[in-house]
């Protein structure tokens, strides 16, 4: 983006004004209960720090000219210390970063300890995908939510750090793996939000987007039901083809011949493959299925070893139907 560019959508951002809907010039909309108490806190720091830099600026700026070397003057000595002056400047920043510290502290309480009432849901990071897992087993890519109920996130990683980010909540934390983390929100606006990978992770790491739905009152516990029975209430295919987008077989095995970081899946039911360890195997269901629960057995020539188990991830049923959508003619594979 050139310079002139810049300032032009600049200029067209301030000209549109506040939008309560969008947030503000410097802020995403907010939407949970600790988001007015963060922004807050940032306005005071940013207003302390402006007011600072145009008073040590003007000041410098001033006494660089009126101090300066003149014909026929002599340089003074400066005198030793003044002590009203140093207690002034250290007692007022100290008070100015007491007052930082607990409203810091204070927010960082609160958004530490998730209410006892608070909605769980289990989320799991691999490169390059969310997985939200819901108290009934439900997995989905998106992550939704109940309006104005506390809910707490319980992370984990499949590979490497991720880090779970929601501008418009103000939350932000690592996932790692080998261990939990944990973090809390309770939104107070039905939409939809952005959800990112703040945590560079690898190629696709700005790919590695979700969605979150707010639900109105009422709403979420019938999108959970509806969207939890899809095995029985779609055909393996459309259920295999579903999983295979949700659960991010995507990010690495396309659908339309192009190798990513793993083999292209289309056509891939009963073709034959050279692998790594000098073999030949026919991609049958048996192959399949070991290559999702082991995936590191028996890999293909030209591949990494990279892709994560998927035991005790994925239900026998859900497997099934994954291997019948690989099985599905290229044309079923294709429609979307
Ligand atoms: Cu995951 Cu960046």
């Amino acid at each position: 983006m050139t310079a002139l560019n810049f300032v032009g959508l600049l200029l067209a951002r301030i000209a549109m004004g506040p939008d309560p809907d969008d947030g503000s010039f410097w802020m995403p909309p907010q939407v949970s209960t600790v988001a007015r108490s963060v922004d807050w806190l940032f306005n005071f720091i940013l207003a302390i720090s402006v007011f600072f830099f145009i008073l040590i600026v003007v000041v410098m700026v001033v006494f660089v000219i009126k101090y300066r070397r003149r014909e026929g003057q002599q340089a003074q000595s400066s005198p030793s210390h003044n002590t009203a002056l140093e207690i002034t400047w250290t007692v007022i920043p100290v008070i100015i970063v007491i007052v930082i510290f607990f409203f810091g502290f204070k927010g960082y309480l609160d958004m530490a300890t998730p209410p006892a009432n608070a909605y769980e849901i289990l989320v799991e990071g691999q490169k390059w995908k969310w997985s939200f897992n819901y108290p009934n087993g439900y997995v989905d890519e998106n992550l939704h939510v109940p309006v104005d109920r506390p809910v707490r996130l319980v992370m984990s990683s499949a590979d490497v750090i991720h880090s779970l980010y929601v501008p418009a909540f103000r939350i932000k934390q690592d996932v790692v793996p080998g261990r939990y983390t944990k973090v809390w929100f309770e939104a107070t606006e039905p939409g939809e939000y952005d959800l990112f990978c703040a945590e560079y992770c690898g190629t696709s790491h700005s790919d590695m987007l979700a969605h979150v739905i707010v639900h109105p009152p009422g709403e979420f516990e019938i999108w959970l039901e509806k969207a939890s029975n899809f095995l029985e209430t779609m055909t393996p295919v459309d259920a295999g083809r579903k999983l295979f987008q949700v659960r991010g077989c995507q990010q690495c095995h396309s659908m339309d011949g192009s190798a990513k970081t793993g083999p292209t899946m289309l056509g891939v039911f009963g073709r034959t493959e050279n692998m790594a360890d000098g073999g030949t195997i026919t991609v049958d269901e048996n192959y399949i299925r070991e290559s999702i629960l082991e995936p590191n057995a028996r890999v293909v020539a030209g591949f990494e070893p990279v892709m994560p188990t998927y035991q005790g991830r994925l239900k026998d049923a859900e497997i099934m139907a994954i291997i019948e959508y690989l099985k599905a003619p290229a044309g079923a594979s294709q429609e979307e």
